[in-house]
């Protein structure tokens, strides 16, 4: 595990294997890397024509740089000083952290920051040197020719300037340690295959999570669930030999009488789409259609470590997708947990079905607002994209909120319409509802159907078809799973706790 601290000695003086120093663009070296003395230093930018463009970067090694203590100074372009804030920051050095992370000891130098903007500059550095290091490697044997690599970084020291508020620097350390390790758990959760990633395992990981943090957890078997009307979570899940589980956790950070804030996630194990299967290179990555439930418990997570003062409590429905001859038909009818109907036309819209009674429970807990996420729609990537999140809901503060909460920390995201005349496309012959609108619009049909089980509560749904997983490497993520909307949701959550301290001062 990762060691992270926080300096204040002469740049040259830290001992590392390797110094990174950002370099704003501009003709001059600036007084990052003179600071480092060097002539050497300032000699070596120049003959390298280096510009500090972003995504630039001069490693030098160590062979001789006058009173230099680390063994290679890696010069890291950031961009025209205007430019550069957390999000530049945050890619930049996420981009060179795989690199970074073979060296072990890694020490960073931070632009010249004034006010409080030192504190978001060390948040978002430390965030994007432990997230672009990420690797999963739980499954690599090393018994091929290509060689497992070697566990992630050992130290990361950040080097602050002696007219900084340390206090404020090292709990900014803290914060990005913490949000860093939920949002990589929430990739392995993710990246973890679905023979292994079951409803129950996501149930287990929940338990021990919750034991070591302090959280409260019911975990809902499917006797339970069917006893207490979930009939989304038991039908999709009643075509697998993995039976379906609820995971509810609950942290109180907030007065008893405050009502929480409340949490979903879709915790689809492995979507085939059931009897109304998938083609192939449909499923390719389905192992992932759980990316809601790990970003909610994720989430949960840093929140108990973060401990902000608010109640937080999330009911995450998981159940696997599978056709057999137990599985639900296109026909078939199902009774949710707030007495609503849906008609089921099409098995592979399975994430609303599951939703449903976690959102319907949650509104019964008479919470402040719901906030749901999930990997449900193809329709989303298509109107998105693969980098951006979708946001629907009845409640345009909640929106707003949350969406700059998602600029804030650099997972963006944009709204869709609850568009009203669009509501009737989900209207039923035979039940409340079906499960299926027309092609177009899905995104906003799938939001509708959850929309019958929020009641008249604040509610949000935060659609992440596109950018859960990255079917390529980007600036602080590897392929595969990326842990949206982790980050997100703790700036929300942590947010609104600053907000009703204030209010109540
Ligand atoms: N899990 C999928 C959505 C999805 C697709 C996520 C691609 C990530 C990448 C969801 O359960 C699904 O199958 N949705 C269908 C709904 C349709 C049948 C109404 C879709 O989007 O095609
Ligand atoms: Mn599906
Ligand atoms: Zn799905």
């Amino acid at each position: 595990m990762v060691t992270l601290a926080y300096s204040t000695d002469p740049p040259a003086s830290v001992a590392a294997d390797v110094l990174v120093v950002p370099v704003f663009q501009g003709p001059e070296p600036g007084p990052g890397v003179r600071e480092i003395r060097g002539a050497d230093l300032v000699r070596a930018f120049a003959d390298a024509g280096f510009k500090g463009k972003r995504g630039e970067y001069l490693l030098v090694p160590n062979v001789g740089l006058s009173g230099v203590k680390a063994g290679a100074v890696l010069l890291l372009g950031i961009g025209p000083k205007a430019e550069v804030g957390p999000d530049a920051l945050r890619r930049s050095i996420g981009k060179v952290a795989p690199q970074l992370r073979k060296r072990g000891r890694v020490a960073t130098t931070l632009p010249q920051a004034g006010g409080r903007a030192f504190e978001d500059a060390v948040q978002a550095t430390v965030e994007g040197l432990l997230l672009g290091a990420y690797r999963f490697t739980t499954y690599k044997s090393g018994k091929t020719k290509e060689p497992v690599e070697k566990p992630a970084l050992k130290t990361v020291t950040v080097i602050g300037s002696p007219k900084w508020n340390a206090g404020a620097a090292k709990n900014a350390l803290t914060r990005a340690k913490v949000v860093s390790e939920a949002v990589m758990w929430a990739r392995d959760l993710v990246n973890t295959p679905a023979i292994d990633c079951t409803p129950d395992y996501l149930a287990k990981q929940a338990r021990a999570m919750a034991k070591e943090h302090g959280l409260e957890v019911k975990i809902w078997t499917e006797a339970e669930l069917k006893r207490g009307g979930f009939g989304g979570i038991v039908g999709v899940g009643q075509g697998s030999v993995n039976p379906p589980r609820m995971i509810e956790l609950r942290y109180r950070g907030g007065e008893a009488r405050q009502a929480p804030i409340a949490l979903s996630g879709k915790g689809i194990s492995f979507d085939s789409g059931g009897l109304s299967i998938k083609p192939s290179e449909g499923m390719e990555w389905m192992k992932a259609d759980m990316g809601g439930a790990a970003s909610i418990l994720a989430t949960m997570q840093a929140v108990a470590r973060l401990k902000p003062r608010v109640n937080v409590i999330a009911a995450i429905p998981s159940a696997e997708n599978l056709p057999s001859g137990s599985a639900i038909r296109p026909g078939d009818v199902l009774r949710h947990r707030n007495g609503k109907t849906s008609e089921v036309l099409n098995t592979d819209a399975e994430g609303r079905l599951v939703l449903a009674d976690a959102l319907a429970y949650l509104a019964e807990q008479s919470p402040s607002v719901i906030i749901d996420t999930a990997t449900l729609t193809g329709a989303c990537m298509i109107a998105l994209g693969e980098e951006l999140y979708g946001v629907m809901g009845n409640d345009g503060d909640l929106i707003t909120d949350i969406l700059a909460s998602g600029d804030r920390v650099g997972e963006n995201g944009w709204e869709l319409p609850l568009w009203p005349a669009y509501r009737k496309l989900i209207d039923s012959e035979v039940a409340d509802i079906k499960n299926i609108g027309k092609r177009y619009g899905g995104a906003i049909t799938a939001a509708w159907f959850l929309a019958e089980f929020v009641g008249d509560t604040p509610w949000a749904h935060v659609d992440i078809a596109g950018p859960a997983f990255a079917e390529k490497a980007g600036d602080y993520w590897p392929k595969g799973a990326t842990g949206v909307p982790v980050r997100t949701l703790v700036d929300y959550i942590v947010t609104k706790a600053e907000g009703a301290k204030r209010r109540s001062r």
